[in-house]
């Protein structure tokens, strides 16, 4: 598989398809990168990236410079010339926590009008199992051509991390599942091109779907239990933080940190997409539900231990101020899709807080826009309770003098508590009693 007989079009230039692109168009692919949003097309083709990530500006510069990539609203024509397309637009879910893959289909429509006889269509979203075979699969053969006789189709979850996303592209292992032996393995060769990681060839495609869920899902209950545990910890007066590191000098024990909840586009959403297909089958998905429910309820125990600390102190949550450092849903990054930070703070102003907050990289808007208004750390650091959110880099500087009015609720396990209560701070925080 040579890059010069490859097109690669690819479809939803986000925080993974953009990165993706790159690489491709980075190892001397023809890439085309298709997406819905008119400004990110103009931004790409302007040599920058809309999405914060560490190189990705530097690389999506050198890419569209050298004219190996390019961005496009003109879907038909460009998917036409391509030979491989990629799928890589958001899966999200409802309300009731079903998944809405309206972008995956509208996208797979897209394809099928430009399909060809021997392309190879690559799905990267991550999707409830039987998605490729059951919605996928029979859109695209709407084009009258017929999955695995006259076209490949090929399932490579998406894995990498933001903020160190280009890396992880290109270190970590590759999970492929084709319809065929014949796609998987083109898909194999493809991605060996952008990773100096493992290429794991699975079964089909439905096993490279449940993988990816797999893996989330590990992790998100992981955080469960350790959310549970701290919980009933702090009921104890133990500190489960102390605790749980402990316990991991275990050989075989991981427990993963306590925090204020889950958010981001994978963990807080894909454990769902297992619920769902197992609800269908009549197979409960007990566990993965609760630990789902254990993590949402997180932001609800953080609004709690702040409205104790303070009462506790003679303050009433009611008209005092609380500064909250970070609503990105994890440290460095600047996405706030599924932030912990939105229904903590929604639930403050409903009992009549005012929510000052600081993030150093997400904007305004987003902080206006769930009832906070944003302000510089020196004015967050001054309210009546200070409450640490997300664990940026920045905020590991933070010394006990800082905070101004001595009540300190810190969700993460980045600063050490006895060196604020050495110095007079009110030290709280998720297992932290
Ligand atoms: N963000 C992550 O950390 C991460 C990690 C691993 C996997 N994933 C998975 O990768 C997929 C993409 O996630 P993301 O975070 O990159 O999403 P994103 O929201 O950052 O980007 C998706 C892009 O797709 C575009 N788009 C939507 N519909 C389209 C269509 N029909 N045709 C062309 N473009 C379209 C949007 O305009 C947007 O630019 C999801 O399934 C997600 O679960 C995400």
């Amino acid at each position: 598989m040579t890059a010069e007989k490859i097109k690669i079009a690819l479809l939803g230039l986000g925080h993974m398809g953009l990165p993706t692109a790159a690489l491709f168009a980075k190892n001397g692919f023809e890439v085309v990168g298709i997406d819905i949003n008119p400004d990110i097309v103009d931004i790409v083709n302007a040599g920058r990236s809309p999405i914060m990530e560490p190189g990705l500006d530097e690389l999506v510069q050198k890419v569209v410079e050298k004219g190996y990539l390019r961005a496009e609203n003109n879907i038909s024509k460009s998917l036409k010339n391509s030979n491989v397309m990629i799928i890589l637009v958001p899966t999200p879910i409802d309300d009731n926590h079903c998944s809405d893959l309206s972008a995956v289909i509208s996208a797979s429509e897209t394809i099928t009008k430009a399909l060809n006889k021997d392309d190879l269509v690559i799905i990267e979203s991550t999707v409830p199992p039987h998605t490729c075979e059951k919605i996928i699969i029979p859109i695209l053969e709407k084009s009258g051509l017929e999955a695995s006789h006259d076209f490949g189709v090929a399932y490579t979850p998406e894995r990498a991390l933001p903020h160190n996303t280009l890396y992880e592209m290109t270190h970590n292992a590759r999970v492929i599942g084709g319809v065929d032996e014949e796609s998987a393995n083109k898909a194999a060769a493809l991605y060996k091109k952008i990773t100096h990681g493992e290429v794991v060839i699975v079964d089909n495609l439905v096993t490279a779907e449940m993988v990816k869920l797999m893996e989330n899902t590990y992790r998100d209950t992981n955080i469960a239990l350790a959310n549970e545990l701290a919980l009933i910890c702090e009921s104890l007066g133990i500190d489960a933080v102390q605790a749980i590191k402990a316990a991991n000098f275990h050989p075989r024990v991981n427990l993963h940190a306590p925090g204020p909840g889950v958010g981001g586009h994978c963990l807080s959403i894909d454990p769902y997409f297992i619920v769902e297909m197992a609800e269908k089958g009549n197979r409960p998905a007990k566990l993965i539900k609760t630990a789902r429910e254990i993590n949402d309820f997180m932001p609800y125990h953080v609004a709690f231990l702040i409205e104790k600390t303070l009462q506790d102190n003679g303050k009433s949550l009611n008209n005092s101020s609380v500064g909250i450092l970070g609503v990105s849903y994890k440290g460095n990054v600047a996405d706030t899709r599924e932030t912990p930070a939105e229904p903590l703070i929604k639930n403050l102003i409903s009992k009549g807080a005012r929510v000052i907050a600081h993030d150093p990289l997400v904007d305004e808007g987003f902080i206006k826009q769930i009832g906070g208004s944003k302000v510089e750390l020196e004015e967050a650091l001054e309210a009546d309770c200070v409450v640490l959110i997300t664990d940026h880099d920045s905020y590991r500087q933070i010394t006990p003098e800082m905070i101004k009015k001595s009540i300190f609720i810190c969700t993460r396990p980045i600063l050490d508590p006895a060196e604020f209560r050495k110095r007079g701070v009110i030290f709280k925080g998720v297992g932290r009693p």
